[in-house]
C-alpha cells in the first residue's frame, strides 16, 4: 500500500523526494503542483476551524530561528532527545525504542563472525540523542550557534505577552500557528511520516490554573480535533486515542494523548494533545494579569499539535480506492488539489478549445481548476481520478449548440448534463 501511495504521489505531482536529481536526501520531501494545493487546502481548513470558527483564538507566525536562550529555558537542549543505539557490527544507528526495527536489523547479522569477541549482543549501550538541528549564524568566528525550531510552539509562548498587550484577548484564549519545524530524526522513514523537515499546525490554549477545568478543556480539544479529521473524510474506524505512558511523556507535559490513525505500517500518531501546565510560561517567567480582579498568575496550557505532512499522508492513504482497473482518491472536495478539471473533447478543434478555455477561465475565478487536453477522454478521467479531482467538465459538440456540458463525478463515475451558467452554483452547492 505504501509503495502504491508513494508511486502515485510522484506520478501525479503530489510529493517528490527532496533533491531528487541527486538521489534524494534522507528525511526531506518536496511537494509538487498537486501536493502544494492539497497541503494549502489542509492548512486553510485547519485555520478556518481552529481560528475563524472560534471566538477567542488569534494567529501568529513566529520566526523559525529563535534566540538560543529560548531552547535552554524550554528544556529542549537537555530533554528533547530520543534513545539511540548503535550496531557494533555495521555502526548503523537506530532508535532504541523501536523494537521491531531492531529485531529486523539483528537478522541481517545472523551469520556474522565479526561480532567483537565475548560480546553477546550486537547493540552498544543506548545513549540519548538530541533532536535539535543546529545552525551557525553571523560573520565573525566562532559563529553563533542557534537552532532550527524543534517545535513551532515556543514562538507562541515567547509572544504571549506581545499578544496579550496588542490585542483584546482575555483568558481563556488561544494562539494558533502553522509553520515548519525541524528534527534531526535518528530514523526518518515511512515516506513523509517521519521527516527531518515538516510542518506543524498548533493551538496553544491558555486557561486559569484549575485541575477540573483543565481536564475538561483537554477532553474538549480531544473531541474537537478528532471531529475535524472525520469532517474531512477520515474513516472514524481508523482513528483512536493513545494515552502516553508516564515514562514516554514529553518533558513539558503533565499528561498527553495521541490521536492515531491505522496506517499501513500500524497505528501511528497523527496529532498530540498535551496538558503542558505552566511548564513553558513558567520557565520563560511570563504571567497573566486579570485586569478586572487584579489577580496575577501563570496560565496553564492545553495544546493541540498536528503535523500537516502526516495529515496529508493519512488523507491520501485513507482516500485511496481501487475499483477494477480504476484507481481514484476519494478525497473530500475541500482538500482535493483541484475541484474541477476542464477538457475540450478534442484538442484539435478550435471551437471546442475556445469554449472550454472560456469555461476554465471563468471557473478559475472562484475555484481551484485544472486543464487537460492531452490524449483521449478516458485517459484524462484516469489521471484526474488519481489526483482526486471530484468533477470533470467536458466541452463537446453539443455544447456549441446548447451551452451545456458533461459533468462527470469522480466517485460514481456517472455523468450529468449541466448548463454552463449553472456550473459555479452546481459546484459551490456540492462544496458546502
Ligand atoms: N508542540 C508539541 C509537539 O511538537 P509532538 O508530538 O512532538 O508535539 C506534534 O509533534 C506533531 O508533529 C506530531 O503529532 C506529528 O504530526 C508531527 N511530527 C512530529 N515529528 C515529526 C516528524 N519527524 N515528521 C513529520 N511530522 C512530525
Amino acid at each position: 500500500m505504501m509503495e502504491k501511495i508513494t508511486s502515485l504521489a510522484k506520478r501525479r505531482g503530489f510529493i517528490f523526494q527532496g533533491s531528487d536529481i541527486y538521489g534524494g536526501y534522507q528525511g526531506f520531501w518536496d511537494y509538487g503542483p498537486a501536493g502544494v494545493e492539497m497541503k494549502n487546502n489542509i492548512k486553510k481548513e485547519w485555520w478556518k476551524y481552529m481560528v475563524y470558527d472560534q471566538e477567542n483564538v488569534v494567529g501568529i507566525d513566529a520566526a523559525i530561528v529563535m534566540n538560543p536562550i529560548v531552547w535552554d529555558k524550554s528544556g529542549h537542549l537537555k530533554a528533547f532527545t530520543d534513545p539511540l543505539v548503535e550496531c557494533k557490527v555495521c555502526h548503523k544507528r537506530f532508535r532504541a525504542d523501536n523494537e521491531d526495527i531492531l529485531r529486523e536489523h539483528e537478522k541481517t547479522h545472523k551469520d556474522e563472525k565479526d561480532l567483537p569477541a565475548g560480546e553477546a549482543s550486537i547493540w552498544a549501550e543506548a545513549k540519548t540523542f538530541n533532536l535539535m538541528t543546529e545552525v551557525l549564524l553571523g560573520t565573525t568566528e566562532p559563529k553563533e550557534k542557534s537552532y532550527l525550531r524543534g517545535e513551532i510552539t515556543q514562538g507562541a509562548f515567547v509572544n504571549f505577552k506581545n499578544v496579550v498587550d496588542s490585542t483584546r484577548v482575555k483568558i481563556p484564549f488561544g494562539i494558533a500557528q502553522i509553520g515548519k519545524a525541524f528534527r534531526n530524526e535518528i530514523t526518518p522513514g515511512n515516506f513523509t511520516f517521519r521527516s527531518r523537515e515538516f510542518e506543524q499546525m498548533e493551538l496553544e490554549y491558555f486557561i486559569k490554573p484549575d485541575e477540573k477545568d483543565s481536564k475538561e478543556t483537554f477532553e474538549y480539544f480531544k473531541d474537537m480535533r478528532k471531529k475535524w479529521y472525520e469532517s474531512l473524510g477520515i474513516n472514524p474506524k481508523k482513528l483512536r486515542f493513545h494515552d502516553h505512558e508516564p515514562d514516554k511523556i514529553a518533558h513539558y507535559a503533565r499528561y498527553a494523548t495521541d490521536l492515531e490513525y491505522e496506517a499501513p505500517f500500524g497505528w501511528s500518531e497523527f496529532e498530540g494533545i498535551h496538558h503542558r501546565g505552566d511548564y513553558d510560561l513558567g520557565n520563560h517567567g511570563l504571567k497573566y494579569k486579570d485586569n478586572m480582579t487584579g489577580e496575577e498568575y501563570t496560565p496553564w496550557v492545553i495544546e493541540t499539535s498536528g503535523g500537516v505532512d502526516r495529515a496529508m499522508l493519512f488523507f491520501l492513504v485513507d482516500a485511496y480506492r481501487e475499483d477494477g482497473d480504476r484507481v481514484y482518491l476519494k478525497l473530500n472536495p475541500k482538500i482535493a488539489p483541484y475541484k474541477v478539471a476542464v477538457f475540450p473533447l478534442l484538442a484539435n478543434k478550435p471551437d471546442l478549445l475556445a469554449k472550454a478555455r472560456d469555461i476554465y477561465k471563468d471557473l478559475k475565478r472562484s475555484l481551484s481548476v485544472t486543464w487537460d487536453d492531452r490524449g483521449n477522454i478516458g485517459k484524462r478521467y484516469f489521471a484526474q481520478d488519481e489526483i482526486g479531482t471530484p468533477w470533470c467538465v467536458t466541452v463537446d459538440f453539443e455544447t456549441l449548440n446548447d451551452n451545456s456540458v458533461t459533468v462527470r463525478d469522480r466517485d460514481s463515475a456517472t455523468q450529468v448534463r449541466i448548463a454552463i451558467d449553472k456550473l459555479p452554483e452546481y459546484f459551490q452547492n456540492r462544496l458546502g
